[in-house]
């Protein structure tokens, strides 16, 4: 059973979308059950200033990205780095053991996104 966060972050996913000119973006899936976040930030001075992802998955992926945006949205690279797959799972009162590895996908994403983009801010890609 999903808890009554996850079914209002179900069925009123946040930040839906892709923004147009991102600071990144990236695509990240699960093999095991055909899953699919496509994920798309805007990096202001270190910080997220804004997020929008488009999710192809069950509920849990579902709500699991609306709350993942949501908590990092405004935050520092290092503190959105904090919020990994328990973090996610325990903001919405838990996940069903079955759906536990829902949350891989936003915080997979998430981490995916700000090492992608340190590594263009290393190449000198990005300022
Ligand atoms: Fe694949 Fe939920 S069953 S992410």
């Amino acid at each position: 059973m999903y808890t009554e966060i996850v079914m209002e972050h179900f069925n009123n996913p946040r930040n839906v979308g892709i923004i147009k000119e991102p600071t990144v973006l990236v695509q990240i899936g699960d093999p095991s059950c055909g899953d699919s976040l496509l994920m798309s930030l805007k990096i202001e001075k270190d910080r997220i200033a804004d997020i929008k992802y488009k999710i192809y998955g069950c509920g849990a992926a579902v709500a699991t990205s609306s709350i993942a945006s949501e908590m990092v949205m405004g935050k520092s690279l290092d503190d959105a780095l904090k919020v990994d797959e328990k973090v996610i799972a325990d903001a919405l009162g838990g996940l069903p053991p079955d759906k536990l590895h829902c949350s891989n996908l936003a915080a997979g994403a998430i981490r995916g996104a700000i090492n992608e983009y340190r590594k263009a801010v290393l190449k000198g890609s990005v300022k």
